[in-house]
């Protein structure tokens, strides 16, 4: 998958360099979304926190970013011993305004294809009953999903993942660190060289 444009945004994979946008879409999440997200109410404190610890080895995120500013994201970490481990845990935020664009459905599309291409067979997916939102993007990837019957916890039974995919994502990954590598040079620039005064 390349980078997407949708609705005017740009998907590709996240980078150490981009915990900054992470940390300030999580905080930009109104306190409903926060408690769908981490099935839990969230301070501020913990979010940044938490975007602090979002960038091991082991993790892959999505970021969805909509004129440099980053407006979703979707998050894969392995359970207990790494993605390598069998199984994996999904997350997705997308701000209010930028939903019902097919973001989420973009989002969640990548991290399958990341933890088919990890080995992980099973994913996990944090999901309130009554968040109805999670629960019909997921039925969007039925032929994928296979569900608890509690309905609380998504799992997914991964296929093998064909050479084409490694292939893809390898091309993704790589496109997506230029351009991330792009956008901190950009910060820097402009922090070095604040913009002048027009003069009148
Ligand atoms: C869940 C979430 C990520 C969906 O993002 P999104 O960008 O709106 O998703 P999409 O636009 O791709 O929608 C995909 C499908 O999901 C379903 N859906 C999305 N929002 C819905 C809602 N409010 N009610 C019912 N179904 C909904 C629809 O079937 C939709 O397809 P359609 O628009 O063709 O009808 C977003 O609502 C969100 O960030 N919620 C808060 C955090 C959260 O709940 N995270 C999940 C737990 S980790």
């Amino acid at each position: 998958m390349d980078h997407a444009n949708i609705h005017g945004g740009v998907m590709r994979r996240l980078w150490p360099s981009d915990l900054p946008a992470f940390r300030e879409h999580l905080l930009r999440l109104d306190p409903q979304s926060r408690n769908d997200r981490f099935a839990m109410a969230v301070t501020d404190e913990f979010l940044i926190n938490y975007a602090d610890r979002c960038f091991g080895i082991d993790d892959v995120i999505y970021g969805y970013f909509v004129d440099g500013v980053m407006r979703g994201a979707g998050e894969l970490r392995g359970v207990g011993l790494g993605l390598n481990s069998g199984s994996a845990e999904a997350a997705f935020s997308v701000e209010q305004d930028w939903r019902r664009r097919g973001v989420g459905t973009e989002l969640l599309g990548r991290i399958v294809q990341a933890a088919r291409n990890r080995g992980a067979d099973t994913l996990y997916m944090s999901c309130l009953a009554r968040n109805k939102a999670m629960q019909g993007l997921a039925k969007k990837f039925e032929a994928d999903l296979q569900f608890d019957a509690d309905d609380l916890t998504g799992k997914l039974v991964a296929r093998t993942p064909s050479a084409t995919r490694y292939w893809q994502e390898w091309l993704d990954d790589a496109s997506s660190f230029a351009t991330a590598m792009v956008d901190l040079h950009t910060r820097v620039f402009s922090l070095r060289n604040p913009a002048q005064p027009t003069p009148r």
